[in-house]
């Protein structure tokens, strides 16, 4: 277990003055912090088709950016190279464990875990992200600058492919030790570059735009064969030009349009699938021979811990009638009262079975805990 610490400052504050307002330094966020990981393991994983990872090198300011999976890695040089491997949270439990210290940001916020080896030199240059990230020194040293976003900062691509920043005015400039955090909120260009070899793990957030949730909507609606409400004008009045689309005509059409989100089922729905939705691939285990109820209560004990598979996203929403429990985009609906047992299953990553077994006795809770159960999504030990 991971213990965040941030300064001398506790979450409330860091929320009020730093998140997505201005970059922080976190010095030993983690005291005596141990890689959940080693290079070598993350190497393993860069070779897995189903895993997403690069390497860039900039061997004399010569940029190159390289996409996994690997089969050797003598493109991971002495220096100047980097090794990075998204969602490594969703393939190796204990680095997925360092995703817990931030969870006081909520579920449908946090992204993945990525983590970077870097030889000397290495690093992946300026650059802007759009998201909020945490990023967490590992092993050996890494010297980080970081800036206040700034429009007139232009972009480029590094050799068509690497998208970086011009040079910066940094308000972070230091070399981090194994433990110590940069927080970084979206837009703030920054670069950091490994003293020795170095591991270093970024936990993202994330945000959608207006396109990310309209095109999901939009996907949702036709999915569902809804949205068959037509545009209808029984009141239309001879008009003296028959070329305008008159205001009255386009309030019309804005509230057929808007009538969709104000449609709180669907709505609620969509938000609950999309929000919990993984990016990238899951390891699951689903149980070779499916449990029903009943065995479930006779093979587990109260004492026994139950744990959400790590990469797992599990969140909820309070309804007027129910509650819509959604992990990994899958929707279940369960009476108001079961919300003990939802929070267990979203606010933690394990818990004692015992806390959710009176829940079990209401048939829409044990239909759902026992499909997570036996799609691997949950697994008890
Ligand atoms: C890295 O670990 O090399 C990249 C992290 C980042 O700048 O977002
Ligand atoms: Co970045």
């Amino acid at each position: 277990m991971y213990q965040l610490q941030i300064n001398d400052i506790d979450y409330k504050t860091f929320l009020a003055q730093y998140w997505q307002k201005k970059p922080l330094l976190i010095k030993k966020g983690f005291a005596n912090f141990e890689d959940p990981i080693d290079p070598e393991e993350l190497a393993g994983l860069a070779t897995e088709e189903c895993i997403e990872s690069r390497i860039i090198t900039n061997h004399q300011d010569n940029w190159e950016a390289h996409h996994g999976p690997f089969e050797q890695f003598d493109l991971l040089t002495e220096t100047n190279s980097t090794l990075l491997v998204q969602a490594v949270d969703h393939w190796h439990p204990s680095a997925a464990d360092l995703i817990e210290a931030f969870r006081f940001i909520p579920n449908w916020r946090i992204d993945d875990l990525m983590i970077s080896f870097s030889t000397p030199g290495g690093g992946v240059g300026p650059h802007l992200d759009q998201y909020d990230v945490f990023i967490i020194q590992g092993q050996g040293k890494r010297h980080w600058r970081v800036g206040l976003p700034n429009a007139n900062l232009k972009q480029f691509a590094q050799n068509k492919s690497l998208l970086q920043v011009e040079q910066f005015d940094a308000i972070i400039d230091a070399v981090l030790e194994p433990g110590d955090i940069l927080y970084i909120p979206p837009g703030c260009p920054h670069e950091g570059y490994a003293v020795e070899n170095a591991l270093n793990y970024s936990v993202g957030f994330r945000a959608p735009d207006q396109k990310d949730l309209l095109s999901s909507l939009a996907d949702h609606v036709i999915d569902t064969e809804s949205g068959s409400k037509r545009y209808a004008d029984p009141d239309l009045q001879l008009r003296s030009s028959i070329g305008e689309v008159a205001v009255s005509d386009k309030q019309r059409l804005k509230a057929l349009l808007n009538s969709i989100i104000d449609d709180e089922a669907l709505f609620s729905q969509w938000l609950g699938k999309t929000l919990s939705e993984p990016k990238h691939d899951m390891d699951l285990a689903p149980l070779e021979l499916p449990l029903d109820l009943e065995q479930l209560l006779t093979e587990y004990d109260e004492q026994d811990i139950v744990y959400r598979a790590g990469g797992v996203r599990a969140i909820y929403q309070i309804n007027q009638n129910d509650i819509l429990l959604s992990v990994n985009g899958e929707n279940f609906t369960l009476a108001s009262h079961n919300i003990g047992a939802v929070k267990q299953l979203t606010d933690g990553n394990s818990f004692e079975f015992g806390a959710i077994i009176s829940a079990l006795s209401s048939l829409d809770f044990a239909q759902a805990f026992t499909k997570l159960i036996n799609d691997g999504i949950y697994f008890i030990d």
